[in-house]
């Protein structure tokens, strides 16, 4: 455990009596986010098992920021906002494209070849290299995404700053999740997975494998799989329902891309204006 660690696992033993005033608690907690912003620290990554290892310190560290921060007023042309925490900037440095409209806060970490649409990206968020935040899609606080994902239009990935040992959503590596879709509270897409258009997937969603009917997990869709959002039919004391699952319909071989879903080449250039 660093020394670092200690302090702010200290500092949030106490976080209900903690003010802007508290300069030495600000100090150790601008320290985590700056290392947040610059991807030295994440809040949660995955481990030698494929785990999801949260490191819980970063979080308390983030918790504590709300308390050590008041309300300031910026300006952007006309638009006036009023929030605690600051912008993330320097993004030629960073090598991400940001589309006006899109914001970032400090302390989320985006790797080079990002390009953000105008969409949203929280605080403790990672976003990995070369993936597409397209527009209106929304990454969460805390949330981890891989390299090379596609979060399409209005996707909305959830995120987790508690209750405390909340497990993150993460979307790993060339992951591809289509328009709509509504991922939260843990839930997880493997790699090189195909999310369609509309799904939800939370912990209590079942992942049905079409193949085979059989309920592979709840809440975490397997690597190169084609999923769609799917309903179940379910028995209640009031009669018969039908609730939403994800369906698998299509098991892809490891390092296949669905043709449905490449992205132009040329809206991934970073250089050029699209
Ligand atoms: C998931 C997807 C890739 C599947 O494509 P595919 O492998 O070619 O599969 P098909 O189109 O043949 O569909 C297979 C079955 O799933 C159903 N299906 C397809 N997409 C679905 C969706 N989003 N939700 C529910 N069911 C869906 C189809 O109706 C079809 O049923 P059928 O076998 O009875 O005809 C595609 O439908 C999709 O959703 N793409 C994402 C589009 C998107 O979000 N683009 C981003 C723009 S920013």
């Amino acid at each position: 455990m660093s020394e670092l660690e200690t302090r702010i696992g200290r500092w949030f033993d106490h976080i209900a009596e903690m003010t802007p005033a508290n300069l030495e608690a600000r100090r150790d907690v601008e320290l985590v986010i700056t290392k947040l912003d610059d991807g030295q620290l994440r809040v949660a990554e995955i481990g030698d098992q494929g785990e999801v290892v949260v490191h819980e310190w970063v979080r308390q560290a983030i918790l504590l920021l709300f308390r050590l921060h008041g309300l300031e007023r910026s300006e952007a042309g006309p638009f006036e906002y009023l929030d605690k925490l600051q912008l993330k900037r320097d993004y030629e440095r960073r090598g991400v494209r940001v589309v006006p409209g899109a914001s970032a806060r400090r302390g989320s970490f985006l790797s080079p070849g990002v390009i953000l649409m105008p969409s949203y990206v929280n605080i403790g968020a990672w976003v990995g290299p070369d993936s597409m935040v397209d527009t209106w899609a929304t990454v969460g606080s805390c949330a981890q995404i891989g390299a090379n994902v596609h979060l399409a239009g209005g996707v909305g990935i959830g995120g987790v700053l508690e209750p405390a040992n909340a497990v993150p959503v993460v979307i790993e590596d060339d992951a591809f999740i289509g328009s709509r879709c509504m991922i939260v509270e843990g839930a997880r897409v493997g790699r090189g997975s195909i999310l369609g258009a509309g799904t939800i997937l939370n912990p209590s969603i079942p992942v049905i494998d079409a193949a085979t009917g059989e309920e592979v997990s709840r809440g975490y869709v397997p690597d190169y799989c084609v999923a769609v959002s799917a309903s179940r039919r379910r028995e209640f004391a009031g009669g018969e329902f039908f609730l939403p699952c994800v369906l698998i319909i299509r098991r892809m071989s490891e390092g296949e891309r669905h043709d449905k879903v490449a992205l132009n080449a040329l809206l991934r250039e970073h250089g050029v204006a699209t």
